[in-house]
């Protein structure tokens, strides 16, 4: 804290961090702790996790596994009180179980790890670390198998999203691979579906099957054994894939309300959606589908934001996501003459009014299979979009395009301008008039990412040195509106470990990458939540030591308790969260 004088967050850039360290690594004079890890138990009476594990009774109510969308939203009026919330995208079952665990329980177990968190926080004063509360009046578990989620918007009870389970199409139970989100204005979280398809056992046959992955091969945890809404080839499961794939919207501050899946946002393997308020009240999602060559869309509300801050108003603006026109994105590169990658862009309209605008697709078609809707109109086929997020502060917004290693010179475009690109890059999106409901748009390349070796790289005409960034992930923007960027994928593509870059977006500055912190071995950085005014910075570390085994783990985060020790793999040994600090 020593170093924080000049500004709420100033840092001495830390040296890049090889692949295999295993460990957080932060800035001379910051600490680090971990507020919460997998197992703990976010009820009393729930026990910790155990030296073989969970069992599925326990794990519904203990904090879940893999976090990727992070919050931490303190109490208005408040610096003592917050709830955190945290979604748990999905399973590392070869390092959670003991080899001997039978399949049901680790199936049956998954899916409660599967899911969203709300953990109510406590610290003594501003400034001061954070602690979760064990049964804190809004702690909540959401998971695969035991939360009903209400499904609205225009396509909420299509007989393309009944089962016989479910005959009116508009009760699922669960959510699952939820991967980022966002915060939004009215005080819910937002979380998308992602990578839905590897659940589910399909015969890939159709179009629509197709156009999403779903098939034969890849479901690999075999869920299809223990329920039969997993096999798509089943009377129980046809339509089970169609009710994935969405946006899903909870309230943090009511353990008892009904989390909902929207409908109007689209089906894809959303990354997250993010919300910002237009100038004429609207209400705009932006949101990726992250896959190679898949699109950015975007949503815009029918009804207007009520900012008044009254329980009714709150109400209202829960429903404002429910309703809207949603868009695909195409980029025009200007050319290359200029030496930037830059150009025009529309937003290409797939419905108005909660009606379609693609021949041959009803509403309901158009958002069950919006893939194939957005085929319809020709998008630009991006180099996987995962979080696409506006700035408060600017209104423009940033898209982090993760890599594509199957672009080829044949099929490079301004906007994704290298081939075989394995580190990604930032596009920097301006609506027509700086109006987030505008039809039209600018945008040009903010980041081509890579390190000193890579080909085309380009720091926003930054020229002095930066700090190597490869595979950008989540985005995040602190209160003066510089721009943080967590990375997924550098071990593989640069032989650095993922990191948390700060990049400034105007001045002098802009386009310089420095690098905050590094996360242990085998993990990816999440999150990030920037409380820079208070002196902090929140990450969630996902998947640390995911390539390893039961027997032989290749991370202790966070406890780095030793394997063998009593009692066996550390597993019930909790650290006090004082004793481990690294990075002094
Ligand atoms: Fe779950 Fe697109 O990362
Ligand atoms: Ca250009
Ligand atoms: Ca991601
Ligand atoms: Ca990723």
């Amino acid at each position: 804290e020593d170093q924080r004088t000049a500004a709420p967050l100033a840092f001495a850039t830390i040296a890049p961090v090889a692949a295999d360290v295993d460990d957080v690594t932060v800035p001379r004079g910051y600490r680090w702790d971990a507020i919460l890890r997998w197992g703990d138990p976010l009820f009393p009476g729930v026990p910790n996790l155990t030296a073989t594990g969970t069992t599925a009774a326990d794990q519904a109510k203990q904090f879940g596994y893999n976090c990727d969308y992070l919050d931490i939203i303190v109490d208005k009026g408040s610096t003592t009180k917050a709830v955190l919330v945290a979604n748990h995208e999905y399973t590392n079952e070869n390092i959670m179980f003991a080899p001997d665990t039978d399949a049901e329980t680790i199936a049956r177990t998954a899916w409660a790890a599967h899911g969203l968190s709300v953990v109510e926080l406590r610290r003594a004063a501003a400034g001061k670390p954070w602690r979760y509360v064990v049964g804190g009046r809004r702690n909540r578990r959401i998971t695969l198998d035991s939360t009903t989620f209400a499904v609205d918007g225009p396509a909420a009870g299509s007989t393309l999203l009944q089962t016989p389970a479910d005959p009116t199409g508009k009760a699922v139970i669960g959510t699952m691979n939820n991967c980022s989100g966002g915060t939004t204005p009215w005080g819910t979280v937002l979380s998308g579906e992602e990578n839905f398809h590897q659940y589910f056992y399909a015969a890939g046959t159709t179009p629509q099957e197709a156009r999403y992955g779903l098939g034969t091969s890849g479901d690999s945890r075999r869920w299809r054994d223990f329920d039969h809404r997993w096999d798509a080839t089943s009377a129980a499961g046809a339509n089970e894939p169609n009710r994935f794939g969405w946006i899903v919207e909870v309230d943090p501050q009511n353990p008892t309300s009904t989390p909902v899946k929207h409908t109007a946002m689209g089906r894809l393997k959303h990354e997250g959606a993010n919300v910002i308020i237009a100038a004429n009240g609207k209400v705009v999602a932006y949101m990726g589908d992250d896959e190679r060559f898949e699109y950015v869309y975007k949503f815009v509300s029918r009804d207007r934001y009520d900012g008044s801050g009254t329980a009714a108003a709150r109400a209202k603006n829960k429903r404002l996501l429910s309703n809207g026109d949603l868009f695909v994105a195409r980029f025009t590169g200007d050319g290359l003459e200029d030496g930037i990658s830059d150009g025009t862009g529309v937003w290409l309209p797939l419905t108005k009014a909660g009606a379609s605008v693609v021949p041959g697709m009803s509403i309901e078609e158009v958002l069950v299979y919006t893939r194939l809707a957005a085929d319809t109109v020709m998008p630009t086929k991006m180099d996987r979009p995962e979080d696409v997020q506006p700035s408060l502060k600017s209104r423009r917004i940033y898209v982090a395009c993760t890599n594509n290693s199957k672009r080829t010179a044949t099929d490079i475009d301004e906007a994704n301008p290298r081939p075989a690109n394995k580190d990604g890059h930032i596009v920097e999106i301006i609506e027509t008039n700086n109006s987030n409901t505008a039809s039209t748009f600018r945008w040009n390349l903010l980041l081509i990412c890579g390190d000193a070796l890579s080909a085309g790289t380009y720091f926003g005409g930054y020229t002095g040195p930066v700090s190597p960034i490869s595979c950008p992930d989540n985005l995040a923007f602190d209160s003066t509106g510089h721009l943080w960027i967590s990375t997924d994928g550098q071990p593989g593509s640069i032989g650095l470990a993922d990191a948390l870059h700060h990049v400034a977006l105007a001045g002098p500055e802009r386009g310089r990458v420095r690098q905050f912190l590094a996360v242990p071995a085998g993990a990816e950085t999440c999150g990030p939540v920037i409380h820079d005014k208070d002196g902090s910075v929140f990450v969630a570390v996902q998947h640390p030591g995911e390539d390893g085994s039961w027997e032989a783990p290749q991370s202790l985060f966070p406890d780095f308790v030793t394997p063998g020790s009593t009692p066996p793999g550390g597993r019930e040994v909790r650290r006090p969260p004082t004793e481990h600090r690294p990075g002094h």
